[in-house]
């Protein structure tokens, strides 16, 4: 190679660079724990579940369990050295197996542990337990109507004269809206492989967001040190949210085995198993109360949102709290004043689930923006752009932190533009006047999501970079892959940081023994996080290849310079792999720990102010939808959105993720329904009775774009924003367009007030219920 001339490599960072594991994952290369290598002698458990919601254990007999060939015996909470408890938020509350009684049909009871999984599976289902029934709490209306215990203390956020704002209001509205849960659905279930080591060590491939939890878990549950443990997350095939705290049950189950029989053991529960056992994202219940004029303007705001949490707290504080952190949305109320209800039943703990409650706290603020649209005979893109925060003005959020990024008026002036949203609009009101049984809606909403941990504690990152002689990478840091394009994105920063080829950066199984107390992969941030993390650490190594190249060449540091694939130093080019083995014999430090913690970010949950957002993500969706009136059915016709991702760092990455965002946001809304019998048990727990969307179900016109201009205002990596969650939100124009449909057979003059999931019953019943409220 001609030492003078740097050789041409593909920059990589803001470039669509192809996932890292996209054509494994298509060829079935890709390893998930399941397909690992089983060591030598691996047992398996199976859990054992509750058919009961609620009722005291009076006995289990074992006995046909233990007889059963190929059992190696069973583990229930007695076989536990450590703490019965895998609570999250260290409350207590959660134990792996019931202890006395149990709080929701499908809590872990016991596990066997067999030979293979099918002897422990069958076996599973051989005990005999005797129960005593006691009085159960089914849903959250039930809960308030009891006197609703909640699961933590709720947060309340107020500002400005609620009370007085309402009284003075010209027009008031007061309704509720309920809003349903959802299953994860990640095609790989929740699965564990821990392998026990000497003395008390034990490994453990868990399929988690969080390994630094289960870290900790594991420990409490064994009653050991966390020195002890290592979690080691290659990748997981879809966590969603799912996978931040409900991996921890299989993972100390799996461990508990390993260390009690000293053979690696595997847990992977059945479909069934999974959706029964594993907590979903709150149903929501939110009762409004509303003051606006006659321009649509409002004046207060006063709200309840209550929320299914389960038998166990789980993440239910932080979940109802970023529901009320996304009351406002995209708009400024002049008074506020919302309050969060976890209340506890007697159904699986609630968990996190992409969004954590913001969507569902928006969900409820475009249901009162379309309210008022209808009572005022109004198209609702007025009245959202009526109440849009200002840039200067009217810019204080209900917890007191000022929106000083705000894009949204340019974003969806954009997306009305490009979509034609006004003339089809018209065209819309046209087509329904003349056609009796099919009708049309059309939406466009907005978004607005806060991105950082409001635990500001997890508001960190780190990372651990190796260089070898040969000038190659290996790259580890805390966050995991889900298929989101972590990985990837934290790759282009470091192969960019060294200017070398993205096949020279390796990136690490996620690893509790490569990185310690990391954050769980969530809230959006695991780039912002790790990205940055990861440059701090190619930073300090590149800083002593700096020295390193001016002393060999003898140049001052400021003649070092970095082109790609090396350094140019003076007018000598050294590639890279040339100075990593010359820094090496010159006894140069080639490792480095890296680490970042957001910036300016601070919350006080006891009085209800702060920053707790670094920033905002932004985003617009137009949606258009056709219904059919006499049976329901409907089609997503057409949908355009513009998303706000700062500058992308990856923009075939970060538009995948607005793609599917959306469509499992749509899946949310519409088809996927969550159905508990009288019983109380989960009837809808495969996906024959529980319908996500299909490939198919892409809507045949989808444009989808990035807003090329943005940029984050705040130095983030790159100046790139999160992607992760906020368009999910986007969906909501789905319901939006499917109300406009379903109130014309009322000749918009009655709002529909749907709850969600829109299923084609629902839109039917909505259709009915206009029609007969229209003949007064
Ligand atoms: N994308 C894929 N393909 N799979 C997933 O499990 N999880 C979502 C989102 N996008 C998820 C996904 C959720 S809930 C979050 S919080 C973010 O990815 C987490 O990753 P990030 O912080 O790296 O964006
Ligand atoms: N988002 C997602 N996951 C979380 C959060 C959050 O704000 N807080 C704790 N876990
Ligand atoms: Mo995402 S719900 O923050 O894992």
């Amino acid at each position: 190679m001609n030492k003078h001339q740097a050789p041409i490599t593909l920059a990589s960072l803001h470039t669509p660079v192809r996932h890292d594991s996209g054509p494994k994952h298509v060829a079935g290369a890709a390893e998930y724990i399941d397909d690992m290598v089983e060591p030598e002698g691996t047992v398996h458990a199976y859990l054992a579940l509750s058919s009961r919601p609620h009722a005291e254990i009076v006995g289990i007999d074992f006995s046909l369990v233990n007889d059963y060939p190929g059992v190696l015996g069973v583990l229930t909470a007695e076989d536990i050295p450590g703490e019965n408890d895998v609570s999250p938020s260290h409350k207590h509350d959660e134990p792996i197996f019931a202890q006395g009684e149990v709080h929701f049909w499908g809590q872990p009871l016991f596990a066997v542990v067999a030979e293979t999984r099918d002897q422990a599976r069958r076996a599973a289902h051989r005990a005999l337990v005797t129960y005593r029934d006691l009085p159960f709490i089914a849903d959250v209306r039930q809960a308030q109507a009891e006197g609703g215990k909640l699961v933590t203390e709720p947060l309340k956020l107020e500002r400005g004269e609620v009370d007085a704002g309402l009284a003075a209001a010209p027009r008031r509205l007061k309704g509720s809206i309920r809003i349903g849960g959802q299953d994860h659905f990640y095609l790989e279930g929740q699965i564990a492989m821990a392998v026990p080591g000497e003395d008390e060590d034990v490994t453990v491939y868990s399929s988690t967001q969080h390994p630094s939890e289960v870290q900790l878990m594991v420990a409490q549950v064994l009653g050991i040190r966390q020195h002890a443990v290592t979690i080691n997350v290659r990748r997981m095939g879809g966590g969603f949210g799912g996978k931040e705290t409900q991996g921890n049950l299989f993972a100390c189950v799996a461990a508990l085995a390993a260390k009690k029989w000293n053979r690696t053991c595997k847990i992977r529960p059945d479909r069934d198993d999974d959706m029964t056992a594993t907590g979903k994202r709150h149903d929501f219940v939110v009762d409004y109360d509303v003051g606006y004029d006659e321009t649509g303007k409002i004046q207060a705001v006063d709200a309840v949102y209550a929320a299914r949490a389960g038998f166990s707290s789980d993440l239910s504080g932080p979940v109802t709290d970023r529901a009320l952190f996304h009351s406002d949305n995209t708009y400024w109320y002049p008074a506020v004043r919302v309050r969060s209800e976890p209340l506890y039943t007697n159904t699986v703990s609630n968990t996190a689930f992409r969004g954590f409650g913001g969507p569902q706290g928006i969900l409820a603020a475009e249901r009162w923006i379309e309210d008022i649209a209808y009572a005022l005979g109004k198209d609702p893109l007025e009245i959202r752009r009526r109440n849009f925060y200002g840039t200067d003005t009217d810019n204080v959020t209900p917890y007191h932190q000022v929106v000083e990024d705000n894009i949204i008026h340019r974003l969806v002036d954009e997306l009305e533009a490009s979509s034609d949203y006004q003339a089809r609009r018209a065209a819309i009101i046209d087509y329904n006047q003349g056609s009796s049984i099919l009708r049309k809606g059309i939406a466009l909403t907005p978004v607005k999501f806060g991105i950082s941990f409001t635990a500001t504690w997890y508001n960190q990152g780190g990372a651990l970079i190796y260089v070898y002689k040969d000038g190659t990478v290996q790259l580890n840091h805390g966050g995991t892959e889900m298929g989101q394009g972590l990985y990837i994105k934290v790759a282009q920063v470091v192969a960019d940081a060294f200017g070398i080829g993205l096949d020279s950066v390796k990136v690490m199984t996620t690893s509790t023994g490569k990185v310690a107390n990391t954050s769980a992969t969530a809230a959006s941030s695991g780039t912002d996080l790790n990205a940055m993390a990861a440059l701090d650490a190619a930073r300090q190594i590149k800083e002593r290849l700096v020295r390193h190249a001016a002393k060999l060449h003898k140049v001052s540091e400021a003649e070092v310079h970095w082109v790609q694939g090396g350094v140019q130093a003076g007018a000598t080019y050294v590639p890279f792999g040339e100075l990593a083995a010359s820094a090496y014999l010159n006894r140069v430090h080639l490792s480095a720990a890296g680490f970042y913690e957001t910036p300016k970010v601070h919350w006080d949950r006891a009085t209800g102010r702060g920053r707790p957002f670094y920033y905002y993500s932004y985003g617009a969706a137009v949606s258009e939808v056709t219904i059919d009136t006499l049976t329901g059915e409907y089609t997503v016709d057409r949908v355009d959105i513009l998303h706000d991702v700062g500058r992308s760092l990856n923009p075939a990455i970060d538009l995948g993720q607005v793609e599917g965002g959306f469509i499992q946001g749509m899946g949310w809304l519409t088809t996927e329904e969550l159905v508990w019998d009288d019983k109380g048990q989960l009837r809808t727990k495969a996906p024959s009775t529980y319908k996500i969307p299909l490939a198919s179900d892409v809507p045949p016109i989808f444009n989808v774009k990035l807003a090329d201009w943005s940029s984050n205002r705040e130095p983030t990596i790159g100046r790139s924003k999160a992607v992760g969650e906020p368009p999910f939100v986007l969906a909501i124009s789905v319901v939006e367009a499917l109300s406009m449909a379903v109130a014309s057979v009322a000749d918009y003059r009655l709002a529909p007030r749907l709850d969600t999931p829109l299923t084609p019953e629902r839109i039917l019943m909505g259709c009915e219920r206009l029609k007969r409220e229209a003949r007064g």
